[in-house]
């Protein structure tokens, strides 16, 4: 599993998404990804855009690597992340996706859906976001130009 830096990745859910964000770390783990769970830490109800803000802002000052958000769709969370300067957020629900939005978009950010995606499945995209590179070339200045 690659590691894109030092830095370690962050991982941050609401009540919906915990459970998935629990069976993520574990795979993580098992990986060897260094990460570091930003909460929620249970199913007792929470608001998702404190949790995307938190991971986001660490991603956009550079504290993080990248970041993993979990909600019950990923589409809340997504919103919320992409408020942030420099942060590209992308909600996938497959692996082609996750891998292209590396290759194309250098996507820094993951968004999964705990009631759209089951754990295996969203190991694998996770596996996948991790594991590809950003292809640069005709797509940095296209990246570039998505910051208003
Ligand atoms: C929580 O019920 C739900 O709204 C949240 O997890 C997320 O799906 C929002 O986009």
């Amino acid at each position: 599993m690659s590691n894109p830096s030092q830095k370690p990745l962050a991982i941050a859910s609401d009540h919906a998404g915990f459970g998935l964000k629990e069976s993520l770390k574990q795979a993580l783990t098992r990986w060897g990804v260094a990460f570091e769970d930003l909460g929620t830490h249970s199913e007792a109800s929470i608001d998702y855009p404190d949790f995307a803000h938190a991971l986001a802002s660490g991603v956009a000052t550079g504290r993080y690597s990248r970041g993993v958000l979990v909600c019950g769709t990923g589409l809340g969370m997504c919103m919320a992340a992409n408020r942030h300067q420099g942060v590209r957020a992308a909600t996938c629900t497959e692996a082609f996706a996750a891998r292209m939005t590396r290759q194309h978009n250098d996507a820094n950010v993951l968004c999964l859906g705990s009631r759209i995606t089951g754990p295996g499945l969203a190991e694998e995209i996770l596996k996948t976001f991790l594991d590809t590179s950003f292809e640069g070339g005709r797509h940095a200045g296209r990246v570039t130009k998505i910051e208003v």
